[in-house]
């Protein structure tokens, strides 16, 4: 039989680090664009017995036995994620978004393929061509950037380029690019280079599964997410593809060449994620992200801050920093900020001076903190907060008075206002 006392009485010292942490995020704005809080139904399910559970393969066709009801929930959490945005196969296996992306090229190409994504100092994400990560090593990338004047992708510089390099894969999607992506240019691109349209949606899945955005699946061959940032769910990744042979040899990149038996209390997870994101509650969340998004970035500019692209189309926020205070770097001025009660995460500005550690911006993402419950009236009173904080760098007293002010509006928005389940804290 197992052990049915609560984790308190089981572990105390790793209950401290668990209350702890709670307590942090019952009491912090977060403004990290990648992070949200997911549903006490979702981590019943992350939580539950489908943790015990080995199921190597794909439904219906498992190296293990006992499978019976694994295959039921995957193909419920697969049916879901189809009806939720489209697509013909759809794979929710990945571990997390980079292996997704892994999958993909697995099962698409082989070693020193090209491929044409966007450049990680101006937006892209490391599993895009990073000379650090797998995927540069591997591949054969070449990086599109922003236009320095518009900070924009120029779509007729990125058709020359493709035009020149002949990628196999035309790679769409970000992780620091707070503007719309042109569906339509990167498919007439894909398709005058002979290339497959991939889209990695990571950031901004969530917000189309809420109609609040174009949906990528409508235009890509691939399109790959990850399921716990704007989605608000469960921990991992997932893949559509809009072709059933696109999607097998996928499926096939991903397990056995890159995982093994998924982590199906996640999948478990994910279903629940699916279906939580296919309430009419959900759109509403959508668009009020959007509208924090902008009602901060209205903020800003009014302040005189500069932002990356003069605002939003979406979730992020990307502030140049030097607009306020020349010498202070990204990290410091994210450290600073954390310790006042906002979180986010520092970040480079297109063609920035300095050292991607050290980095002359900070990155806003509002999905957390609209699950925190709030709207365009805090996100105002947060921008303005922000603002103050950055203004005061150094002066000890003034931020200690600020971080009063960040603390009594985060209380009165905590996430997790009971605890979670099983655990009231
Ligand atoms: C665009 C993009 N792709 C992929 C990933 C990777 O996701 P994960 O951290 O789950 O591997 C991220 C995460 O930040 C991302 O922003």
């Amino acid at each position: 039989m197992t052990d049915d006392r609560p984790i308190h009485e089981v572990d105390p010292e790793f209950t401290a680090l668990l209350t702890k942490d709670l307590q942090r995020q019952n009491s912090s704005i977060h403004l990290i664009a990648s992070e949200n809080f997911a549903s006490q139904a979702v981590m019943q399910a992350t939580g539950s017995v489908f943790t015990n559970k080995y199921a190597e393969g794909y439904p219906g066709r498992r190296y293990y036995e006992g499978c019976e009801f694994i295959d039921q929930m995957e193909r419920l959490a697969q049916q879901r994620l189809l009806d939720l945005l489209g697509g013909v196969h759809a794979n929710v296996q990945p571990h997390s978004g980079a292996q997704a992306n892994m999958a993909v090229y697995f099962g698409l190409l082989e070693p020193g393929d090209k491929i044409l994504g966007m450049r990680l100092d101006q937006g892209g994400h490391l599993t895009h061509g990073s000379h650090v990560n797998f995927s540069g090593k591997l591949y054969d990338f070449s990086s599109y950037g922003i236009d320095p004047e518009t900070e924009r992708i120029d779509m007729d510089a990125l058709r020359a380029q493709a035009i020149e390099v002949r990628p196999k894969i035309v790679l769409a999607g970000y992780s620091s690019y707070p503007r719309h992506l042109d569906y339509e240019a990167f498919r007439s691109i894909a398709d005058e280079v002979g290339a497959l349209l991939m889209v990695d949606a990571a950031h901004f899945i969530g917000l189309v599964a809420g109609k609040a955005m174009p949906n990528p699946v409508d235009y890509a061959d691939i399109v790959t997410f990850t399921t716990h940032k704007a989605l608000r769910g469960a921990r991992g990744g997932a893949i559509i593809t809009n072709d059933e042979d696109l999607g097998l040899k996928i499926q096939k990149g991903l397990f056995p060449d890159a995982q093994g038996g998924s982590l199906y209390n996640q999948i478990a997870g994910k279903a629940v994620t699916f279906h939580e994101a296919a309430q009419p509650e959900f759109r509403v969340y959508a668009q009020q992200v959007i509208a924090n998004a902008q009602a901060m970035a209205d903020t800003f500019l009014a302040r005189g801050v500069r932002l990356v692209t003069g605002g939003t189309d979406n979730h992020l926020v990307l502030v140049d920093l030097r607009s306020v205070n020349e010498d202070l770097t990204g990290k410091d001025a994210a450290k600073m900020l954390d310790s006042v009660g906002i979180t986010l995460n520092f970040n480079a500005i297109p063609n920035d001076p300095r050292p991607p550690f050290r980095a002359s911006g900070v990155r806003i993402g509002t999905p957390a903190m609209t699950t925190q419950g709030m709207r365009e009236e805090e996100a105002v009173q947060t921008a303005n907060l922000m603002t103050d904080a950055l203004e005061a760098y150094g002066d000890e007293a003034r931020l200690a008075e600020i971080e009063e002010s960040v603390r009594a509006l985060a209380r009165r928005f905590p996430p997790y206002p009971e605890g979670f389940v099983g655990y009231p804290g």
